[in-house]
């Protein structure tokens, strides 16, 4: 049998009997969908027949104070979609007199809706067949079809909108999407799967090959930490200048840079003045001037670096023992490469 034809023969046998199955009506069918990203079911239904009674329709909610429509909100997270959800009600009670655009294309431009919004809408009330992709339709995907693109990425997110797409019940596109979330979420669960009574048993690629655990695959976002560099690009009277070789394991091992003062935020001259490194290298009198006024972000694999050149120029210097003609001779990060690009230019 067909993937839709399985699915909807489950779905019409085990569908939830939610509060917003019983209208077509885009209003609600928004209202709940918005409710519902990052939210359970069983959380976000009080929620929504709360609201459903307090604003029966675009125009009550649009009337409302943004802080009443929050006070309701109280409780469900992700604050943002109450403001956007507020917003787009006087838009469409105002702009639209309470009519509410009909397309996908349409829909897609309200504030606060996306991809998935805007195909679970068009496809519930409109019959248009877009196909729904969340948390249920990737897991559900994933392992049927044993893909192990990661969901997060974006050749996943590709990947697994075209499959939904292709399978989609063009004739019934509301009831294919749901059917596909309300399987996710009842039958083909994160954890404690129902494969004993599964009617996919037969073809599921994760239960041949006992995979349900490991699909779908999440990749794991890595952490970029910030670091704030300030070179001391240095020229002495008579023109020589410190280059030092970084230490030790790390970024830029075995390459040279400038005297380096790392703080713990975007910093100015007072701050690099008073620094025990800027002391001890110059206890006499210098001159100080920011190169780039607006800090170069050089983005590393999990770092970025905000960078500040400065030009310090003092008359001489025991450790200055480079001379600025011989710079080039110096393996340098391409940051500091490209620094000396644009000095070479702007000195000339
Ligand atoms: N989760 C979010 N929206 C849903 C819907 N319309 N049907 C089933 N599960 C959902």
């Amino acid at each position: 049998m067909k993937f839709s034809n399985t699915l909807i023969y489950w779905y019409l046998q085990n569908k939830r009997a939610l509060p917003w199955r019983k209208s077509k009506h885009p209003y609600f069918i928004w209202l709940s969908e918005i409710m519902l990203q990052q939210t359970r079911v069983a959380q976000g239904l009080a929620y929504y027949l709360k609201f459903t009674e307090e604003f029966p329709t675009v125009f009550d909610l649009a009337k409302a104070d943004e802080s009443t429509v929050l006070k309701m909100w109280q409780g469900l997270g992700y604050y943002s979609r109450a403001r956007n959800l507020h917003f787009s009600a006087k838009y469409i009670a105002n702009e639209l007199n309470g009519e509410f655009p009909s397309t996908y294309k349409e829909i897609i431009k309200l504030k606060g809706v996306g991809d998935y919004t805007a195909s679970a809408i068009a496809s519930i009330c409109f019959n248009e067949p877009t196909a729904v992709v969340d948390g249920n339709v990737y897991r559900v995907l994933s392992r049927y079809f044993g893909i192990a693109t990661p969901i997060n990425s974006s050749a996943g997110i590709k990947e697994f909108k075209a499959l939904a797409q292709s399978l989609l019940d063009t004739k019934q596109p509301g009831t294919y999407n749901q059917a596909l979330m309300d399987f996710g979420a009842m039958h083909c669960k994160p954890q404690n799967t129902l494969c004993d009574t599964c009617p996919f048993a037969n073809s599921c690629v994760a239960l041949e090959k006992k995979l349900t655990k490991e699909l779908p695959v999440k990749e794991k976002k890595i952490k970029i930490t910030k670091r704030y560099f300030n070179f001391l690009v240095i020229k002495t009277d008579d023109h020589k200048t410190i280059l030092k070789e970084r230490k030790g394991k790390g970024i830029w091992q075995g390459l040279y840079q400038f005297p380096l003062i790392e703080t713990k935020n975007i910093s100015n001259q007072k701050e690099i003045v008073a620094s025990e490194e800027f002391q001890n290298l110059f206890p006499a009198e210098t001159t100080l001037s920011l190169f780039n006024k607006k800090e170069i972000i050089h983005k590393l694999s999990h770092q970025h670096l905000y960078t500040q050149f400065w030009i310090v120029e003092t008359s001489s210097l025991k450790e200055a023992s480079i001379s600025w003609e011989n710079i080039e001779d110096y393996p340098v990060p391409i940051l500091i490469a490209n620094f000396l690009k644009e000095y070479r230019l702007k000195s000339n």
